[in-house]
């Protein structure tokens, strides 16, 4: 229950407003295009609801003062009859061009500002709004404004400009017949006000209910797979069909109350209104010109009081276009928080390491993960993060990147403070291999492409070959042609990794953050890539983080982090030598995954291992941090004798697990 991606509460004024702001700021830039478009079928309007009638009126009114009618005295009305319907034809065909280019032209410019609106958009951002919900919402913003404009030109300038060209005729014949036109109108609106008022409320629970089928369609597919798998498809099925019914319901109240309540007030006016009309012809028509007035005063009732009850639908129609523009609209009112300075720093990093001083960090509405957090990563180094899961690694590799701004402290890279650098100046510096790395629906290559845009096709297969992804790409029926299926979900979780690892080895930057980016390899495709891995951290500074503490081992120095804090660090010897938290670590892994065997006391929220860890902060932290300095850069002339039993062939300080 509750899956109403799609639905959440109206959106604001304020949304409204913008969204507004943005429709009309669309039809003042094609102007030349808008005003014709909203003009000419009005005018066409005037000529078949109004003068046409009116023609009829006075042909009427002829025959009457002459007893009859020949072919010459009709010949002028039939002819002017004529040419007025063809003129209001011409001025609609005109019209409806123009509006044509109106609607696609500002649905165009709105798609294009709507995507790059969403692009401008920060991390935090992502996390809080599904795709689904954005996809729906970005369209519906540029494929409202055909709606809005349609719904303007058509029911409002297209209704009220010949009404008041109307009221001028009818007020040269009888002033009477505008003012009772107008008071019955005037009534009309009041008086069903407050139902269509109703009708809104009937209306936005029926959207709700469809929105509630579609958010759990959506739900549904999207975990198709878990519903399979615990054999629930009767269970989806009937709950798919309980909330069709809700809607179905909900759908006719809404739908009844229009025809039963809203309706049933307007018809009767409406029929009062052209009686009346009628009245006021016959009584107050000279005796001249009777027959005239009373076509006239007939045919212009009849045309205005279907405005009345199209007053309702206009109403609908605008409300829902807007409602729907302000949801994307109303995503605009928080700016993104992650910008580029006013006037950022050129590019000049003095080398290629990378700083973390005092950095306090926490995640919108969370308690700070990084309280004053500092790290040094000297330029060539090659550095482990390891620790217990949720303690931060990933967010740390993700402030890098700039994804969300600290909230305080300075990260710098070569000596220039982050956030005083262009974003994209930034990440042109860093390869990044994400932790649950995602493909696009495209092909292998694109995929792969996608790090360095005019990379050549041999520069892309030799990354491929130096992540192992030539291998398997062999393997599928178009080769680097295929098609991976949306998240990349027809490649399997290792060879998913193996094409991040391809695009970071394109990448070709000088610093290269790793985020588990073996974890789903098997240990013996994990020795091949970690073997690319390696020749790729040549010269570079490398920040990588594992699980498996064999894939990092062999770095110049290990970083521990917990809950946010750096807790140890040194290289793999020096850390099992001071049989701290990293040691201890690696008693518990044999080969295997951090937390394998630690799970039962994490999962019963037992402290013990995380008190121990704090222990160890609080005796060797200083201690680490001096081995940490040096090992930065002896972190390779150490513990050859013992590489032997080391699983990883680049480890140079293994002792294996004791
Ligand atoms: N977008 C987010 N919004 C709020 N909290 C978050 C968000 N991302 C992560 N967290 C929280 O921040 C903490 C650290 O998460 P992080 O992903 O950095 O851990 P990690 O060390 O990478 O863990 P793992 O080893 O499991 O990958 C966790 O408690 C997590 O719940
Ligand atoms: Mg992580």
């Amino acid at each position: 229950m509750g899956t109403t991606d799609t639905s959440g509460p109206a959106p604001g004024r304020g949304a409204v407003v913008l969204a507004l702001r943005r429709y009309g700021s669309e039809l003042l830039r094609l102007r030349a295009l808008a005003l014709p478009a909203l003009l000419l079928p009005a005018v066409g309007n005037i000529g078949i609801r109004y003068v046409a009638p009116l023609l009829i009126a006075k042909l009427a009114g002829q025959a009457a003062d002459d007893g009859g009618l020949t072919l010459d005295s009709a010949l002028p009305y039939v002819l002017a009859f004529g040419a007025v319907l063809l003129l209001a034809e011409v001025l609609w065909r005109i019209g409806l061009h123009c509006l044509n280019r109106v609607d696609a032209l500002g649905m165009e410019h709105l798609y294009v500002s709507g995507m790059d609106e969403l692009l401008a958009k920060d991390a935090a951002f992502f996390h809080d709004n599904f795709a689904g919900s954005l996809t729906k919402r970005v369209l519906s913003f540029g494929k409202r404004f055909e709606d809005f404009v349609d719904t303007l030109t058509y029911r409002i300038v297209g209704s009220l400009v010949p009404l008041a060209f109307g009221a001028v005729v009818l007020w040269s014949y009888e002033p009477m017949l505008v003012a009772g036109l107008l008071l019955m109108i005037a009534l009309t609106v009041v008086a069903a006000t407050p139902l269509i008022r109703r009708r809104q409320r009937l209306v936005d629970q029926r959207e709700a209910a469809i929105a509630r089928v579609s958010g759990h369609v959506a739900d549904s597919l999207t975990n198709m797979e878990t519903i399979r798998a615990f054999a629930a498809e009767r269970r989806e099925a009937d709950e798919h069909r309980d909330r069709v019914a809700d809607s179905r319901r909900l759908m006719l109240r809404s739908w009844d109350y229009g025809n039963l309540r809203v309706d049933v007030l307007i018809a009767p006016m409406s029929v009062l209104t052209n009686v009346l009309g009628l009245l006021v012809a016959v009584a107050f028509g000279g005796a001249g010109q009777g027959v005239e007035e009373i076509v006239v005063a007939f045919t212009y009732y009849s045309n205005a009081t279907q405005i009345m009850f199209e007053f309702n639908q206009i109403y609908r129609r605008l409300e829902s276009s807007m409602t729907e523009a302000a949801q994307f609209t109303e995503l605009l009112l928080d700016p993104p928080t992650v910008l580029d300075p006013a006037e950022p720093e050129p590019l000049a990093p003095r080398d290629t390491g990378v700083r973390f001083e005092a950095v306090t960090f926490a995640h919108a509405g969370a308690e700070p993960i990084f309280r004053g957090l500092d790290l040094d990563v000297p330029a060539g180094a090659r550095v482990g993060l390891v620790g217990r899961s949720g303690g931060g690694k990933t967010t740390l590799t993700r402030l890098l990147l700039r994804m969300s701004d600290i909230d305080a402290g300075r990260i710098l890279i070569g000596g220039q403070d982050i956030s005083r650098l262009r974003q994209g100046d930034l990440r042109s510096l860093i390869a990044y291999v994400p932790q649950e790395p995602a493909m696009f629906h495209r092909s292998l290559r694109d995929n792969i492409a996608f790090a360095r845009p005019g990379a050549t096709d041999a520069e892309i297969h030799a990354a491929a070959a130096a992540a192992h992804v030539t291998e398997f790409a062999g393997q599928l029926p178009d080769g680097f042609a295929t098609l991976v299926g949306e998240r990349g979900v027809k490649l399997s979780g290792g060879q998913r990794q193996r094409v991040a690892l391809a695009r970071a080895i394109l990448r070709d930057a000088p610093v290269l953050l790793l985020d588990e980016a073996t974890s789903a390899l098997d240990s013996e495709s994990e020795l091949l890539v970690q073997d690319a891995l390696w020749r790729l951290m040549e010269g570079r500074t490398a920040l990588v983080v594992a699980h498996r503490l064999s894939t990092v081992a062999g770095m110049d120095r290990l970083v521990v982090l917990d809950r946010g804090r750096v807790v140890e660090q040194g290289s793999h010897g020096e850390l099992l030598a001071a049989d701290g938290a990293y040691a201890k670590l690696w008693r518990h892994q044999s080969g295997g995954f951090l937390g394998e065997s630690t799970e039962s006391t994490e999962s019963t929220e037992s402290t013990e291992s995380t008190e121990s860890m704090e222990d160890t902060e609080n005796k060797e932290g200083t201690q680490g941090t001096e081995k940490a300095e040096n090992a930065g850069r002896a972190g390779s002339t150490e513990g050859a004798g013992v590489a032997a039993v080391d699983p990883v062939p680049h480890a140079r300080t293994s002792t294996g697990p004791t």
